[in-house]
């Protein structure tokens, strides 16, 4: 899976009227992928409570890793449902949504948003697009959208749908056209789970016009670069690491470990077996990837760790693996 463009031949953009808007909300609700134009720029949505299609997100960019995905919602209320929302978050969004601001807050634990959305994190990153076609889409597929920018990864994000077109080809299943974006920059994404909001990224609204709203911000590149302990809470808590040591590539089990299978032939003996795919489909190991790590590292003793079955480095199968490598290796 390299991140170059896609050889196949590219799906012909259409122009976002009212009947494609219809198509394509239909489209997001069956799993598909849709290429829509927001005021930053273009985004690849999936139903955001669709594990299976969140993760042919990933396979469609081609990304080596699992980043979390921002989720896409018509109004602040849609967004707030799904997170713990507060009096700071209601501030920016009535002085910047719709708009180029993403915010990322706690995770409600009965919000339908799959796990690989937020690549595990225990938060989700909300964001209510002002572009009309955004807007409308979101309203008629009636499922919060997660969506990166829509190109392959390593290149350049897309203002336009001949962008779109020319770099993911034929991984899209539809590309609406609502012309240039606007922006051509993507949103400013504000960290609010801490004391202090931090500026995970720099956007399209700068730090001076949020800071009236929300504050002193600070800035995640700053904390880092000055040593900052940023695994504290509102810092870049930067991937899932389960409590349990993980046990990569293994081929037997132990009674006393959880076993993360792949493919048909599990080794028996495990306290407790969860299968990240059955028939080895790696679209589908991906979707169940950090729901199944939670799961058995939720697990009592006897369960001492998690035993990994070896997962083929190829497609999918390397940002699995990515996740999987750093989920095993402790802090530090
Ligand atoms: O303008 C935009 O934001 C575009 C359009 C399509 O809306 N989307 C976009 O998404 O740029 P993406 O996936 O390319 O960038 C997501 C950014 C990454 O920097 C990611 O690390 C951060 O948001 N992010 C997403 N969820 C997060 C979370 N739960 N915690 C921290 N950072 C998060
Ligand atoms: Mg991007």
């Amino acid at each position: 899976m390299g991140a170059g463009a896609d050889t196949s031949p590219a799906i012909a953009p259409v122009v976002a009227d009212a009947g494609a808007v219809a198509r394509a909300a239909e489209v997001l609700r069956s799993g598909g992928l849709v290429a829509f134009p927001t005021e930053t720029v273009y985004g690849l949505g999936a139903d955001a409570t669709d594990a299976r299609a969140v993760a042919r997100i990933f396979e469609a960019k081609g990304r080596p890793s699992f980043n979390p995905l921002i989720v896409h919602f018509p109004d602040a209320v849609a967004a707030a449902a799904h997170v713990d929302w507060t009096p700071e978050a209601q501030r920016l969004a009535e002085a910047f949504w719709p708009g180029a601001l993403t915010l990322v807050l706690p995770r409600r634990t009965d919000s339908p948003v799959c796990e690989l959305v937020s690549a595990g994190l225990p938060t989700i990153a909300l964001r209510v697009p002002a572009h009309p076609v955004a807007q409308a889409l979101l309203a008629a597929a009636r499922v919060p959208v997660a969506a990166p920018s829509a190109n392959p990864s390593g290149r350049l994000s897309p203002t336009t749908a001949a962008h779109v077109a020319e770099g993911l080809g034929a991984r899209a299943d539809l590309i609406l056209d609502g012309g240039r974006c606007p922006g051509g920059l993507e949103s400013s994404v504000l960290d609010l789970t801490g004391k202090t909001p931090v500026l995970l990224r720099h956007g399209l609204i700068p730090r001076d016009t949020l800071e009236p709203v929300a504050g002193d911000i600070s800035d995640a590149g700053v904390l880092a670069a000055e040593g900052g302990d940023i695994r504290a809470p509102g810092m870049l808590a930067s991937h899932y690491a389960p409590r349990r040591p993980l046990r990569l590539c293994a081929t037997d089990v132990a009674a006393d470990e959880a076993l993360l299978a792949f493919g048909s032939q599990p080794p028996a003996g495990a306290a407790v077996t969860l299968n990240l795919s059955p028939t080895g489909d790696l679209v589908e190991a991906a979707a169940n990837l950090f729901d199944h790590l939670h799961r058995l590292d939720a697990r009592a003793p006897p369960v001492r760790a998690i035993a990994v079955m070896p997962v083929p480095d190829e497609g999918l199968g390397r940002a699995i693996n990515d996740r999987l490598r750093r989920a095993a290796t402790p802090p530090d």
